[in-house]
């Protein structure tokens, strides 16, 4: 005998989550299984332990897509305001840090406690530590045997997220479940990812590891971010890298502005006349970190008074300040990334509840789908709102 439901939602993680409170909310009986031993993991690491919720400002623009309208529909019907609303209903105390990015004041925990509360209230089943065997459809009736004993539901929901940081749940079933039902797959890579540099070239640059800049500009192809940077032991990261990598191809160059609110060749023009003694290593370590001063003095420069510099060679130097082309030889991989890019092609899916519309009753939400935050906040909100979506549909 298996048990029978409306709604059988794989994956209790964000988007499964919200999709399971909507569909329990409407009255639908629900059952939400995760293979994992507890809900909502990589909410509870997210936004270093505090997670980025939501983004006041968020549309189909903030997203990676092939179809970049796809987002368009979902996320206008379940906005960030009506999940600020939900973190204010259970009195969650947040904050703006930057440019709208939500955080909770206090742990993580809090929305994996609002979200868990919610489904209670909705009389969700949760299942934890459920492995499925194997889903088919026979008729109109969805069948999946796992290690709890074997469900039937009308409705299946597929929220099993992306391959980033498998030692929080991450699994590639999603896109197995996607391709045994017949649905495309968009490449999958690694997004939001430190990129790494090796080779003699960046030899140099290891040296480096640990020296920040709290804004630096990084570019690539027409998309540029303007945040912090960090220098790793093997490469690079902080908000500016992640943001670029999910756009980066491998192969090809980027460039950084490392001093983007400052107009170097003047000021190097500036301090040539006012203090024409000075040495160009000691003057740049005024505005960038010193061991980044010295080693990009040390790779592209000889050291001498900026007297002794014509103004083409300090407009160069300015240059190369503002456009350093680093070609990285990778990414950290899933291990290190935030998000996984690609996923379960939208062509085949409705924007607006997230049915496929291979198989009817078969729904993909959250990352599984290709579609890709950019970081602040905006991954969360696809997940609520996708869930949403097919929450008020399933
Ligand atoms: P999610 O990964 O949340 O959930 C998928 C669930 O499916 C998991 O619980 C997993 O165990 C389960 N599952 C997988 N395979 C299964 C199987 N075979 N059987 C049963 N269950 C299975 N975003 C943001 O907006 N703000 C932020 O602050 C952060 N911070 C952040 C930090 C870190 C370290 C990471 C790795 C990621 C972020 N993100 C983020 C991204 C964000 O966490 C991510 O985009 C969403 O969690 C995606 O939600 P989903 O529900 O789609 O997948």
């Amino acid at each position: 005998m298996s048990e029978h439901t409306e709604v059988f939602i794989i994956g209790a993680g964000a988007a499964g989550l919200m999709c399971a409170i909507t569909a329990g909310q409407r009255g639908r009986k629900v059952i939400l299984v995760d293979h994992a031993n507890r809900i909502g993991k990589k909410i509870l690491m997210s936004g270093g332990g505090h997670c980025n919720f939501t983004n006041l400002s968020v549309s189909a623009a903030n997203y990676l897509s092939t179809n970049k309208h796809f987002a368009k529909s979902a996320l206008a019907r379940y906005t960030p305001e009506n999940f600020i609303e939900l973190v204010e209903k259970h009195q969650i105390a947040y904050h703006e840090k930057e440019a709208g990015q939500l955080f909770c004041d206090g742990s993580s925990k809090q929305i994996v406690a609002m979200l868990a509360g919610e489904c209670q209230a909705a009389n969700v089943d949760i299942h934890t530590q459920c492995n499925i065997i194997s889903c088919k459809k026979e008729g109109v009736i969805f069948h999946i045997e796992s290690n709890q004993g074997d469900f039937s539901a009308e409705s299946l929901v597929i929220a099993t997220g992306g391959l980033s940081i498998p030692s929080l749940g991450a699994s590639g079933f999603g896109y197995q479940l996607g391709r045994q039902f017949g649905h495309n797959l968009q490449n999958t890579r690694p997004g939001l990812v430190p990129l790494t540099l090796t080779g003699r070239a960046h030899e140099p640059l290891s040296g480096l590891a640990g020296v920040s800049l709290s804004s630096a500009e990084t570019r690539f192809n027409k998309q540029h971010f303007r945040a912090g940077l960090l220098f790793t032991h093997r490469g690079l990261s902080g908000p500016a890298i992640l943001q670029i990598s999910s756009f980066w191809q491998e192969g090809k160059a980027l460039e950084i502005d490392l001093l983007p609110e400052l107009d170097v060749y003047a000021y190097l023009c500036q301090l040539k006349m006012q203090k024409p003694q000075s040495f160009l290593k000691s003057v740049l370590s005024e505005i960038l970190p010193n061991r980044l001063a010295q080693t990009m003095c040390d790779l592209y420069w000889h050291n001498q008074p900026l007297g002794n510099y014509p103004d083409l060679e300090l407009a160069s130097i300015a240059q190369k300040l503002r456009q350093w082309s680093i070609l990285p030889s990778g990414t950290e991989g899933y291990r290190k990334a935030e998000v996984t890019l690609g996923g379960i092609d939208t062509a085949e899916l409705s924007s607006s509840t997230m049915e496929s519309r291979i198989v009817s009753g078969l729904y993909f939400i959250g990352e599984v789908v290709d579609v890709t935050g950019w970081l602040g906040g905006y991954n969360f909100q696809w997940a609520w709102a996708s869930g949403s979506a097919a929450g008020n549909d399933a």
